[in-house]
């Protein structure tokens, strides 16, 4: 076999098979094939893309390429959740414990990554005494005792994926359907998910600003999962603005503690339970979206989800007193109010735009070494739709910094307020399945 038969079949628009595409991965990953030749495949496909049998293959190509999690010593059907990045995004800190607490086993793979606030795992250690670094048999017991344990990234995932992202990225063949989904989805089922639930993001935040987009991607993903035996499902959300009010790592934490006991934001809690309703259902616990919300809704209510959380904190060397006291977490010298200079209807609050500024502030990394402050970030008082009074507050600045000049006009140019009436956006904006 040679790659430049590949690369002709694929210029051609002819369909490879999956011997083809097989010696494709196998021989990028080991080096055999080098780089230009995977360059010039990968525009081949930008271009004529890919058939549902081509994108399957190359999927499972690509998650066999290095280490495959074994979860299997873990009872019932293992459910990973993927958003496609958000700012403000704190569903898994809501959703974790809640499915686990209505029998979903939750076997959690974090990391940590660049961004407008850290990862997952960092979110986590604002709780102080918490830590991911657990062997794989004691994130086995612990899922199986409490039904969730989150671990930090370890081994040698998916390198064919991390070769050929990075080939992508400098070649301008980022933007393809087949592409991303299959890359996405390797990462899932080498973290071992028998089946997934995917959050994709539409709007000015998001990897995928337009919503047809963000349903081909979607769409794209549900049919690879259910062509590989993982049963798949996702939601389309909006991602204009930031999602719930708080964006930085304490901050989110005592959000999600607070949408755990049902009283927090409006829309963090409508898409956690939305989410959380279909990872029940591919779980196996209920057989329709209304029978998961309805025992989702019971473990908020009863206490269940939170006692689940403490507990889940308290496995992994955590101060679950936090959760009754969370004025215990990380908390920043300065709280700054952004006051309004107008009346009006807030009108937009550009996501990536209060991402950066919490970034600034130090919240996120803006490169592999920064180091992070837990305690710093932005909560906003206001949403989208919602009237302010002029010199009412927008946001609270949570800063250990004296100066944040740069920073409030940062914020100031990227929330706008409108005299008229302004409808606040839909926040789910289509379910697939
Ligand atoms: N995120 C991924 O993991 N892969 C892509 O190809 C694009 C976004
Ligand atoms: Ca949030």
């Amino acid at each position: 076999m040679r790659m430049y038969d590949i690369i002709e079949k694929k210029r051609d628009h002819l369909e490879l098979t999956d011997e083809e595409l097989n010696f494709f991965i196998n021989g990028y990953t080991d080096g055999s094939i080098p780089e230009y030749q995977a360059s010039a495949l990968a525009m081949a496909i930008y271009f004529n893309g890919m058939s549902e049998q081509e994108r399957a293959t190359l999927t499972m190509a690509m998650a066999e390429s290095g280490d495959m999690i074994d979860l299997s010593p873990i009872d019932g059907v293992k459910v990973d959740k993927h958003s496609t990045g958000g700012v403000g995004d704190t569903t898994t800190l809501v959703l974790a414990p809640l499915v686990a607490a209505v029998g979903v086993p939750v076997a959690k793979m974090s990391g940590r990554g660049l961004g407008h606030t850290g990862g997952t795992v960092d979110k986590l250690e604002a709780v102080p005494g918490f830590h991911v670094e657990i062997d794989n048999e004691e994130f086995i017991r612990l899922v199986n005792q409490n039904k969730l344990s989150v671990i930090g990234q370890s081994g040698n995932l998916t390198p064919a994926d991390k070769k050929l992202y990075g080939l992508r990225d400098v070649t301008a063949t980022v933007n393809s359907i087949p592409l991303i989904a299959s890359s996405i989805m390797s990462k899932k089922i080498a973290a071992g998910a028998d089946a997934i639930v995917l959050d994709v993001k539409t709007g000015a935040g998001a990897f995928m600003k337009s919503e047809e987009e963000s349903i081909e991607l979607a769409k794209a993903m549900v049919s690879i999962g259910n062509n590989v035996g993982r049963n798949t499902m996702a939601v389309i959300s909006d991602m204009a603005q930031p999602l719930g009010r708080a964006i930085g790592n304490a901050l989110e934490v005592r959000e999600a503690i607070e949408t755990l006991q049902g009283k927090g934001p409006e829309d963090l809690t409508e898409l956690s339970l939305t989410l959380a309703s279909q990872m029940v259902v591919v779980g196996g616990k209920a057989n329709t979206i209304d029978e998961a919300r309805k025992m989702l809704d019971e473990v908020i209510e009863n206490g269940k989800a939170l006692e689940t959380f403490k507990t889940f904190l308290a496995s992994q060397g955590g101060d679950a007193s936090v959760v009754d006291n969370p004025n215990d977490l990380p908390q920043a010298k300065h709280q700054v109010e952004l006051l309004a200079k107008k009346s009006g209807y807030v009108s937009e609050i550009v996501a990536d735009e209060i991402g950066n500024a919490a970034m600034l502030l130090g919240a996120g990394r803006q490169t592999k070494d920064s180091e992070i402050d837990l305690a710093v970030g932005v909560v906003l008082n206001n949403k989208v739709g919602d009237y302010v009074e002029e010199g009412a507050s927008l946001l609270t600045i949570h800063s250990n910094s004296d100066d944040i000049e740069n920073i409030k006009n940062k914020l100031y140019e990227n929330i706008t307020i409108s005299e008229q009436v302004v409808k606040a956006p839909d926040l789910i904006k289509t379910l697939i399945s």
